[in-house]
């Protein structure tokens, strides 16, 4: 590889760790975080959603069954949605063992513990707002624990966070609550709808199966809210090959279950 990049060639595309370092921590957890730091990888994805008593937790699922051990705790509580147990029940919770004896004990963060952890070790954050259907109002919850615990300072909406969600409506709400914060829509609109999202998505974050050099081109072809063209991250890579595919369809960001691979894929091309 050279290190003097051809002029108008891709930048390299950043790495973003989906869920944490999920293949070497259990997902979405502090030692997920912990992991992706030490490896190197500069962002970490994350999914946030409400409990009962609308704490907001670090979790992917609808159901704590495949993430946690709720089910032995919880014999009679099927099936074990997140918006059914309060805070203090899903503190309780195993978030380790499924994955490995080692991470025994391992809790489901609360967003707040996951931000600061994420600090700590100096990680950006790519924060998805999952099932907001299910939660009326949680991106303006969002934002409050986002503000108090100092991320929508200069400093970190300053290429730091971005917001990302399935839900158009939802990318638009955290647009609007606070403009100054980055945000992507999951997805591939066609290339045609693309304009209409211009307006509150600084990216677009299409699966894998979607991309191509074509719509990747429509993408930045876009101005986004911050008045920059609009960027892509694209997922879930976990291969060689298709990481370097995707560099050169000039994606921005590259979400990834194997992050190490792909970082060390893309240092070599
Ligand atoms: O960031 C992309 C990815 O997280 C979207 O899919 O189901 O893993 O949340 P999912
Ligand atoms: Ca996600």
């Amino acid at each position: 590889s050279s290190p003097v990049r051809a002029a108008g060639a891709p930048q390299r595309p950043v790495v973003v760790a989906h869920r944490g370092a999920c293949t070497h921590a259990p997902e979405n957890t502090l030692p997920a975080v912990d992991r992706a730091a030490a490896l190197g990888v500069g962002w970490v994805e994350n999914d946030v959603q409400r409990t009962k008593d609308g704490e907001l937790v670090v979790v992917h699922d609808e159901s704590l069954s495949r993430t946690t051990n709720a089910e032995q705790v919880f014999p009679h509580r099927a099936p074990w949605k997140v918006k059914d147990f309060t805070a203090a029940e899903i503190a309780r919770l195993d978030a380790g063992s499924w994955f490995s004896p080692a991470y025994a004990g391992t809790r489901v963060p609360t967003l707040r513990q996951y931000l600061r952890r994420a600090e700590r070790v100096h990680e950006r954050l790519l924060l998805e707002v999952k099932n907001p259907e299910l939660y009326p109002g949680i991106e303006r919850q969002i934002l409050k624990v986002l503000g108090d615990e100092g991320w929508l300072d200069r400093r970190h909406v300053t290429g730091r966070l971005i917001v990302q969600s399935f839900s158009a409506g939802s990318v638009r709400t955290v647009h609007a609550l606070e403009p100054a914060v980055e945000t992507a829509l999951l997805g591939s609109p066609a290339t045609a709808q693309l304009p209409r999202y211009a307006g509150f998505a600084d990216l677009i974050n299409p699966s894998y199966t979607a991309l191509s050099a074509a719509y990747v081109s429509a993408v930045h072809a876009l101005t986004g809210p911050h008045g920059k063209p609009m960027k892509v991250f694209a997922w879930t890579i976990d291969d060689a090959s298709r990481a370097r595919t995707a560099a050169g369809y000039g994606v921005d960001g590259i979400i990834s279950d194997a992050p190490d691979t792909v970082g060390t894929a893309l240092d070599a091309a």
